[in-house]
């Protein structure tokens, strides 16, 4: 069974709170934040008291994607927000160790992520010290690009690492999937789906949720 994580870079930002109580009511297993910085990305989103404005509307786990330069800045104020995970990139932090160890001291989930140009390899030997492995199936930045079809090599690369070693890391897979490559991401690997615009523009949110949810 897969999950689906809606990045709430999708949302409409007018309709904030009815939005989150939709993803509520649909079901949905996880929230995506996606937090830039204009400087790791060339994009800007929101911070910490947006988090914490959709933690008081939700109980649902809260999924901090840092593309930040200085991710470790902020860590603890994203847990103070409410995140139940915070990944960061493996570009800004090539010795990711003592970071991956800092979120857990901080009582939440820890994760790793790498952009579509990143090769694997450099990821692989840290997974033991991470609960996610967030794979970028596009140039992270901005939601409604299209999904790099080499992402499902790498998916099913990382996956194989995964099981060969016993590892627990889940891998969830951001950028460009819909319902129609969920399945083949999810054959390749994945356990968590981020969905952003396919998410928040499809006219059947439930119907979308569910087929996730049944591959
Ligand atoms: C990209 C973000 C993604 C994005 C996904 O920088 O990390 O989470 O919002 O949106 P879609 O699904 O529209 O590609
Ligand atoms: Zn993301």
């Amino acid at each position: 069974m897969a999950k689906i994580a809606p990045s709430i870079l999708g949302a409409d930002f007018g309709h904030l709170a009815e939005e989150i109580h939709d993803t509520d009511q649909v079901g949905v297993d996880w929230l995506h934040l996606d937090i830039m910085d204009g400087h790791f990305v060339p994009n800007i989103s929101f911070g910490p008291s947006i988090v914490k404005t959709i933690d008081n509307l939700t109980n649902k786990f809260l999924d901090v994607h840092l593309m930040l330069s200085e991710p470790e800045k902020y860590f603890e104020p994203f847990v103070k927000a409410g995140a139940d995970s915070i990944t960061f990139h493996i570009e800004v932090h090539p010795e990711p160790i003592k970071f991956l160890k800092e979120i857990k001291g901080l009582g939440v989930q820890s994760g790793l992520s790498l952009n579509p140009d990143t090769a694997m390899e450099k990821v692989l030997p840290f997974l033991e010290f991470s609960d996610l492995l967030l794979i970028m199936s596009v140039f992270p930045g901005f939601g409604g690009q299209e999904f790099i079809e080499k992402s499902l090599e790498r998916i099913a690369v990382a996956k194989k690492y995964i099981v060969s070693n016993k590892l627990k890391t889940k891998i969830a897979v951001d950028g460009g999937v819909s319902g129609e490559n969920a399945a083949q991401v999810v054959v390749a690997g994945a356990d968590i789906l981020v969905i952003g615009s396919a998410f928040f523009k499809s006219s059947d949110r439930y119907a979308l949720t569910k087929k996730i949810q049944s591959l």
